[in-house]
């Protein structure tokens, strides 16, 4: 008893101890996202690119900034894992390397930036958008939708941001499903057509169309002609959302990733009807996105991406694997399953097929 006292004593402080480091981690979570944003915007991981390693003196003189600053900053993301020691220096760590150097395929720094120049000023504003339910972004006495044109900001950051965010998606997606033997994809709601480029890399037999408001057409079509493949994939200008539209016909497969989320249920239901009616028979659906658990109690990016869409839409929310399957059955679609895996901006995909039934 009187060993053992102490000892649990001990294991229970530490555990105490450990509960309130969890806090301070959660409630320093920015200053780990804005240390990430302030390195991708002053070009900290294209100045360490390809192995260079650099100490901080160096660090300092080319990026223009003090020696204190320098020194927290290397610090800060050698602690986060983006940089790696080296001799008397600092390199890339693998993940900045891969994911955050300008120009690679998988760059993923235009979603950094767009989520700390739009989605973090308006993040300031989250209890408003608790209280109210309108979105913090843009202004719904004044837009039509968070996707108007008149939207300069948006125009300049959210497709470029988006592409960012789903180019290394659309890799895990591509490895979780076999689409050999479809032939005509339609990216409903596609973007810059991350999915549509790399599933037609992977799938030689596919062509794909990538369906989006006439504002940014023009910027897919420019995604399109950089990946030179303007001979499998097009942008088709269109609105799913305007009254009796219709979607484009003869497409044996169809992809909506993260479009559902920015809608209300009606919305969801209303599309996939429309998708259900322009697919053609036996076609596949697919339905990428950060699924919410069916308790509603995590994984945490899905729950986390529900609340910036309480920020940034007007009834959009991360929807549940049975939600899904729910509005799948009813829009008519049959054989629905989730294929899991891990991405940015998906943990799973709902696949189903066009039933029988009208
Ligand atoms: C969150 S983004 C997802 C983009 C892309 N699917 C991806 O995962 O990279 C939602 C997309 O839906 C498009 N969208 C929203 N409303 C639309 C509508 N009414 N008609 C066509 N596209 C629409 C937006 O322009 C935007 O590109």
């Amino acid at each position: 008893m009187t060993t053992s006292t102490p000892r649990r004593r001990e294991t229970n402080d530490q555990a105490r101890h450990a509960a309130s480091e969890e806090l301070m981690l959660i409630t320093a979570g920015f200053w780990s996202f804005k240390t990430l944003a302030a390195a991708v915007d002053l070009g900290l991981f294209a100045l360490l690119r390809d192995g260079r390693c650099l100490n901080r003196a160096e660090v300092a003189a080319e990026l223009g900034i003090p020696d204190r600053p320098a020194d927290m900053l290397l610090a800060a993301c050698a602690s986060l894992g983006l940089l790696r020691r080296e001799r008397d220096g600092y390199t890339n760590d693998d993940l900045a390397e891969d994911l955050l150097v300008p120009g690679r395929r998988r760059y993923f720094g235009d979603f950094v930036l767009y989520a700390d120049r739009r989605e973090y000023p308006a993040w300031l504003s989250l209890g408003e958008a608790l209280r109210t339910d309108r979105p913090q972004t843009w202004n719904p006495d004044e837009q039509e939708t968070g996707y108007a044109v008149e939207d300069e900001v948006m125009t300049a950051l959210f497709w470029n941001a988006m592409h960012s965010l789903s180019s290394s998606t659309a890799e895990a997606l591509a490895d979780a499903v076999d689409l050999g033997g479809h032939r005509r994809l339609l990216d409903v709601g596609g973007g810059s057509g991350a999915y549509s480029l790399e599933l037609c890399r992977r799938n030689p037999e596919l062509m794909a169309t990538v369906y989006e408001l006439p504002h940014v057409c023009e910027q897919t079509a420019g995604r399109i002609a950089e990946a030179s493949l303007e001979h499998r994939v097009d942008a088709v200008a269109g609105d799913f959302r305007a009254p009796g539209a219709a979607l484009p016909a003869g497409h044996d497969v169809m992809l909506l990733s993260m479009v559902l989320h920015c809608f209300d249920e009606a919305a969801c239901r209303d599309l996939l009807r429309k998708c259900r009616q322009a697919i053609e028979p036996g076609g596949t659906i697919l339905i990428s996105e950060l699924l919410l658990d069916e308790d509603r109690g995590g994984p945490p990016l899905a729950a986390l991406m529900g609340m910036n869409m309480v920020v940034e839409s007007q009834g959009g929310r991360n929807h549940s694997e049975l939600d899904y399957r729910t509005w799948l059955w009813d829009a008519g679609f049959e054989d629905a399953e989730v294929v899991r895996f891990r991405g940015a901006g998906a943990n799973g995909v709902v696949v189903a097929r066009a039933g029988a039934r009208p």
